[in-house]
């Protein structure tokens, strides 16, 4: 028995991480969440010099420096940029670098702020600037001048180490794929294994195809974001002593700056003007949580199709009783699923009953 059941068992606890197999060796890409460790471990040892120079010219990887991912010129490389420009719309130019060494040196923009909210947001756009090059790489690789690989980078860049740990630094760890576990073991969604799955449907398939499947992972990689930004708005106002009140806030705000550009632009406006530590005195009352989750409840597409149904919200102890606490009515579900998740879903289904009918059979 245990020789049928076992190789079962691992490999359906696979599958809560993306087994996709890149065609092209992107190693040096997925490294991106090794520099990502690295920013954390000199930022939050207060060491501003060491940061600046990882995010600046670290020796991790022979290609892509965080700034340079930072600051990448998407049109000017040959993708389409309109994620990139939405982005813009609701941040404003120069946001992912202006904002990585703002933070990093608590100067700038970050003037007046504690260090626990400078830190914070160092790390977490650390994570956000990883994405903003996945989504560069993913739309290149549907456009015009794209190729398989801007693909498969694309994937190396959501989701960090995948072949071999280097540092310390586990698979699928300091990376927007493992926001996306987080969040989902919080919630009890599956947006990361949608994001996986639009990732291998768009391999070795055509640009339009490519184009589709991009959509796809915009609308998860939104509900994850969404659903971050409220999970910290409520933890902050749980905080006993203001440095875990900051610090929920900075990663709060950070992690929606991460999805900003994804979302309904009078929604990310909304929370840009009311949630951001930069311009907004501390919060003390549900009135930004609860105007955030209103706008969310009366916006119907938070962004690529999916609705605030789709975060599963109450399934989150801390927002359980959302819906009573800030008078809204939660929308229904309107995502759209992966093609093929629920073949794989039924073929999980079908793997159950098979060890099921061999038990009965022994
Ligand atoms: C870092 O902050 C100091 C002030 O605390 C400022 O003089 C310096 O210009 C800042 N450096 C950068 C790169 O922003």
């Amino acid at each position: 028995m245990k020789y049928i059941i076992a190789p079962l068992l691992i490999s359906l606890a696979n599958a809560g991480d993306c087994d996709y197999k890149p065609g092209n060796d992107v190693t040096d890409h997925s490294k991106s969440a090794v520099d990502a460790l690295k920013l954390k471990e000199a930022v939050n040892a207060g060491d501003t010099e060491k940061a600046m120079e990882i995010y600046t010219n670290p020796t991790t990887r022979s290609s892509k420096k965080p700034q340079d991912m930072a600051t990448k010129d998407w049109a000017g490389a040959g993708a389409p940029d309109d994620i990139y420009q939405d982005y813009v719309a609701v941040l404003g130019e120069n946001f992912l670098d202006g904002y990585n060494i703002d933070a990093i040196n608590c100067s700038g923009q970050f003037e007046g702020q504690s260090s626990d909210i400078c830190k914070i947001a160092a790390v977490k756009n650390a994570l956000c600037t990883s994405l903003s090059y996945a989504f560069y790489e993913f739309a290149k690789s549907g456009g015009d001048a794209g190729s398989e690989k801007n693909w498969d980078e694309g994937f190396a860049f959501w989701h960090g180490l995948y072949d071999e740990e280097i540092d310390g630094v586990e698979l699928g760890s300091n990376s927007a794929a493992a926001v996306q576990s987080s969040r989902d073991s919080n919630y009890k969604t599956d947006h990361k294994g949608e994001t996986c799955q639009r990732i291998k449907n768009g391999q070795d398939k055509d640009k339009a195809a490519k184009k589709k499947e991009l959509d796809g992972i915009a609308a998860s990689i939104a509900a994850t974001f969404s659903q971050a930004t409220l999970k910290y708005a409520a933890e902050m106002l749980q905080g006993e002593d203001q440095a875990l009140i900051d610090k929920k806030w900075g990663e709060g705000y950070t992690y929606f700056r991460c999805g900003a550009g994804l979302m309904d632009k009078d929604l990310a406006m909304y929370i840009e003007e009311n949630f951001s530590p930069l311009t907004n005195e501390k919060m003390t009352d549900d009135t930004v949580l609860c105007g955030i989750a209103s706008k969310m409840a009366e916006t119907k597409d938070l962004g690529y199709g999916i609705s605030m149904g789709d975060l599963q919200l109450t399934n989150f102890e801390t927002l359980a009783d959302l819906e009573t606490r800030c008078s809204i009515t939660i929308p229904v579900a309107t995502m759209e699923l992966a093609d093929s998740s629920s073949a794989i879903k039924s073929a999980g289904l079908i793997a159950v009953g098979a060890i099921a009918a061999v038990i009965a059979l022994v």
